[in-house]
């Protein structure tokens, strides 16, 4: 896809398909509002209206093929529902609409009226990033492992399919050109973060997850560091290399570093669980499903999509980011329940389930994450099945105990569009994290709130001066697209990663 901003009048289009919006005046029948159409289309919208065909309600859409109208021959109407509802997150809905309509049409050229979405109290730059975003995400399709035979013979698939897609702003201000290449960055960088949940285990096992990372991040400022299983152990991380025992393929410590501040400046740090495939361990899961162990690095996945798109953006943070990758394989040298291993800290932990395994890997990041110093850490992880069962694929779960860091996530989230709840973690949640053997278990003492002592169970590892927050993004990071048009029907998601480079963004280093 070829996508470009333009300051376009309804007439100077070239395109042979043209989207435009169409909101509602009220949530009643006071009808449509058709500021942006042009005056010939407008009788026809209103034509629909009148036969109680298309009122412009959210999501709704009224098309014609074949029309010689303002230049193009394919016209769609999308409806966004009452203006005042309005939200720059609908604008991303309804641009990712938008795309999935003129990519079912095969047209080669578009322009979707973008201006027709600033509505409320929405900016042109805002909206600019938000409908940037939602194409950009809307166009993401993962079909590297199909027809891999012909790619190879063919040398390069032709260029005069690809869609050209311009984005109709009527504003051509520096600022609005700028959130449209922000919102365009950071769709790239979702994209790829879902590229990498959606390669299977085989194919995207702890050393090819480490050299795509480097791949990725050439060109950029990111400076990418990888340790081996010799160093991991070096490094004390007993912890987490514990966990990759019972796998032949060796785990990788996975560290980026961003540098966009003066060197004075505290950095912001990123942790992700990157379990490249989780069978479990031992405490071995059940058949049916367990092909959906390969999306559980897709909180590493997230943080490093994060970094991708923080280095694009050329944002004025210091940054580092650390995704311990494994996987959780049932070997000979496996750990076994009952086994006690030590963390980089000192704590001992008794691993009294295998497959409790994310926070086992997360412990020895978090711990050295928190020995740089940083401003705050985040981490993310598709910890817990509990955490599917609290809040489906509706909301990301997150636990801090810091009321500040919460209230920064929460802004970034609002800005950012995705949808996160805060969960509580208090006391009871650490005693029941406590060891009969060891200082601590890697399984609770009680039944419920799996995700809350999960939480738990990490917060030893950061201490407590250094501001933390952990998602758990278990229900969201996959199959969540039977909700929002932007995100693929099935397949990994990129939850989070807007969120985490909003939180970069909204920092003032
Ligand atoms: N990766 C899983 C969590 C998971 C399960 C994510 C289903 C998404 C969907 C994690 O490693 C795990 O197995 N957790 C256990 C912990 C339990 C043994 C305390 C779980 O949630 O069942
Ligand atoms: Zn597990
Ligand atoms: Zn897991």
């Amino acid at each position: 896809m070829q996508f470009q901003i333009q300051n376009l009048n309804k007439t100077n289009s070239k395109a042979q398909s043209l989207v435009y919006f169409v909101s509602q005046k009220g949530t009643g029948d006071q009808g449509m509002k058709l500021n942006n159409i042009p005056k010939d289309l407008q009788k026809i919208v209103k034509d629909a209206e009148k036969d109680e065909v298309f009122k412009g309600e959210w999501s709704s859409t009224l098309s014609f093929r074949g029309m010689e109208s303002q230049g193009g021959k394919n016209i769609t109407f999308i409806g966004l529902g009452p203006e005042k509802e309005f939200t720059a997150e609908k604008a991303r809905q309804a641009s990712a609409n938008a795309y999935k309509y003129l990519s079912a049409l095969k047209t080669q050229s578009a322009v979707i009226f973008a201006d027709g979405l600033v509505i409320n109290k929405n900016k042109n730059a805002d909206i600019a990033r938000a409908a940037a975003e939602g194409v950009t995400l809307a166009s993401y399709n993962f079909d590297t492992l199909k027809n891999m035979g012909e790619k190879k013979s063919k040398k390069k698939t032709s260029k005069a399919k690809e869609l050209n897609i311009e984005l109709g702003m009527g504003d051509s201000s520096a600022g609005t050109k700028k959130a449209f290449e922000q919102g365009t960055i950071i769709g790239e960088a979702t994209n790829f973060t879902r590229w990498l949940g959606d390669m299977p285990g085989n194919r995207m096992n702890p050393k090819i997850l480490a050299e795509e990372t480097v791949k990725a991040a050439k060109g950029t400022k990111l400076k990418v560091t990888v340790w081996d299983k010799a160093r991991i152990k070096k490094e004390n991380m007993g912890s987490f290399l514990s966990v990759s025992l019972g796998s032949d393929a060796e785990p990788r410590f996975i560290m980026m570093e961003y540098k966009g501040a003066a060197a004075s400046k505290k950095p912001i740090c990123y942790v992700g669980k990157g379990l490249t495939f989780d069978a479990g361990g031992i405490s071995l899961k059940p058949s049916a499903g367990m092909e959906e162990m390969k999306y559980d690095m897709c909180g590493g996945a997230s943080v490093i999509g994060t970094m991708i798109g923080i280095a694009k953006l050329g944002l004025k943070v210091n940054v580092i980011a650390f995704v311990p990758a494994t996987e959780n394989m049932p070997g000979p040298s496996a750990n076994k329940p009952g086994d006690v291993v030590q963390a980089r800290n000192g704590k001992t932990i008794e691993v009294n389930n295998t497959d409790a395994e994310g926070r086992l890997i997360l412990a020895d990041a978090l711990t050295y994450a928190a020995e740089k110093k940083p401003v705050w850490i985040c981490d993310a992880a598709t910890l817990t099945g509990a955490m599917v069962v609290a809040l489906g694929n509706i909301h990301t779960g997150f636990y801090t105990s810091d009321d500040a860091v919460a209230k920064k996530v929460e802004k970034a989230a609002e800005e950012s569009g995705e949808r996160v709840w805060r969960m509580p973690v208090v006391q009871d949640h650490q005693d029941d994290m406590k060891g009969t053997y060891a200082d601590l278990s890697n399984l609770a003492s009680s039944r419920g709130a799996g995700s809350a002592t999960a939480a738990a169970f990490l917060k030893n590892f950061v201490p407590e001066e250094v501001p933390y927050a952990h998602f758990d993004v278990a229900g969201t990071a996959w199959n969540a697209g039977n909700r929002l048009s932007y995100n693929p029907k099935k397949g990994a998601t990129g939850s989070i990663v807007r969120t985490f480079i909003q939180m970069a963004m909204d920092h003032k280093a």
